[in-house]
């Protein structure tokens, strides 16, 4: 049993590497496809949690930047540069690092999870709070790449980002030896769902596979452009990941849904929090808020009977539930500490 070499060791014959490139991994990829027992009875379905927080930064960014960051240092770009709402430069710092690259991130001011920022720190990278939203960072860093080539831009309109991602595709067909019926995932910029339905139509395309899922697009309420056709000015959510107005990926994103048969939908903040918690607490899998949109997506489409009983159905949970420990304590009552004391234990577990 050889050890997982990261996602472009495995798929080499499926991405555009060169040969004699220098590969920046962590081992990214090879992810968990874990059965969610409580998931299936709630919908009579075979639920499967792809838990993308595993990756190691802790969210599906992986994916993408270790082909990015491979493409932009083979190019000899000296720089990175991304717009984020908190994963994708927690990655592009950790890759940058690994690369011995420079690497800057333009974040939403006052808008990004506790845990991400500290990652970013950690990996060394020049942070730049920006007075704006997400939508406003990625337009000032596509112009900055522009203007300045030698700095490589990581985000997913970089298009290396979404070959990267595809993988992931890949991988619930190798584990499921089909694929899935059914593929819900939450969708921000857009890149993702864009990357998912690329790598299920080149495995259909080749014959490994014989059907394509049908992809459940989930965003939040408050910043459901997709959901409701036209970009949003002032997008608000508790799921700070997926705050975007204005996706980049916008035609991707309705290609996927378009061809697959497939839909958005949009989930409140209060759906998203229920799934956060259920899924912690019932399938032992803490993912952050934004993660949990895919599953209070799915919920929501099979009580309107979007969903049938009997599907394979994957939901990718994409970020670490770590990430952003202050919505996991938010409202948590104040802790009165108790005595040295076996009784005090059980009292305090009302068992006596
Ligand atoms: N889930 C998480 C945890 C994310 O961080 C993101 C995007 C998404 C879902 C949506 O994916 O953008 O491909 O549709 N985060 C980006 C970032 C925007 O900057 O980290 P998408």
């Amino acid at each position: 049993h050889k050890p997982w070499p990261g996602l472009i060791e495995a798929y080499r014959d499926r991405l555009a590497i060169g040969e004699n490139w220098k590969t920046i991994t962590l081992r990214e990829g090879g992810t968990p496809l874990l059965p969610a027992g409580h998931l299936s009875e709630l919908t009579g379905c075979d639920v499967y949690l792809k838990v993308e927080g595993l990756n190691p930064t802790g969210s599906f960014k992986d994916r993408g930047m270790t082909m990015a960051v491979t493409d932009a240092l083979a190019r000899g770009q000296k720089a990175v540069l991304c717009a984020s709402t908190g994963n994708t430069s927690a990655s592009a710092a950790a890759y940058a690092a690994v690369a011995g690259m420079t690497c800057a991130v333009l974040v939403p001011q006052g808008k990004i999870a506790m845990g991400k920022l500290a990652q970013a720190v950690m990996h060394g990278a020049k942070i730049i709070q920006v007075q704006g939203n997400f939508d406003d960072c990625l337009e000032l860093a596509r112009k900055t790449t522009a203007e300045f080539p030698t700095i490589g831009l990581v985000n997913s309109v970089n298009p290396v980002r979404i070959e990267g991602q595809k993988t992931a595709a890949f991988e619930i067909c190798d584990a499921l030896g089909k694929a899935p019926d059914v593929h819900a995932l939450p969708v921000g910029n857009a890149g993702n769902i864009t990357a998912y339905w690329r790598g299920y139509s080149e495995y259909f395309a080749d014959g490994i596979t014989s059907v394509r899922p049908r992809m459940l697009g989930v965003q939040a309420a408050g910043a459901a452009p997709l959901v409701l056709g036209h970009p949003v000015s002032n997008p608000e959510t508790i799921a700070t990941a997926i705050r975007i107005g204005s996706p980049a990926s916008w035609d991707g994103a309705v290609s996927a849904k378009e061809q697959s048969g497939g839909a958005f939908r949009s989930a409140t903040d209060e759906e998203i929090l229920e799934a956060y918690r259920l899924i912690a607490r019932t399938e032992g899998v803490f993912v952050e808020p934004a993660s949990a949109a895919s599953v209070a997506g799915l919920l929501a489409a099979r009580k309107e009977g979007w969903l049938d009983s009997g599907l394979t159905v994957v939901c990718t949970v994409t970020g670490n539930g770590l990430k952003d420990p202050d919505t996991a304590l938010a409202g948590m009552p104040a802790v009165q500490p108790i005595p040295v004391d076996p009784v005090a234990v059980a009292r305090s577990l009302e068992l006596v």
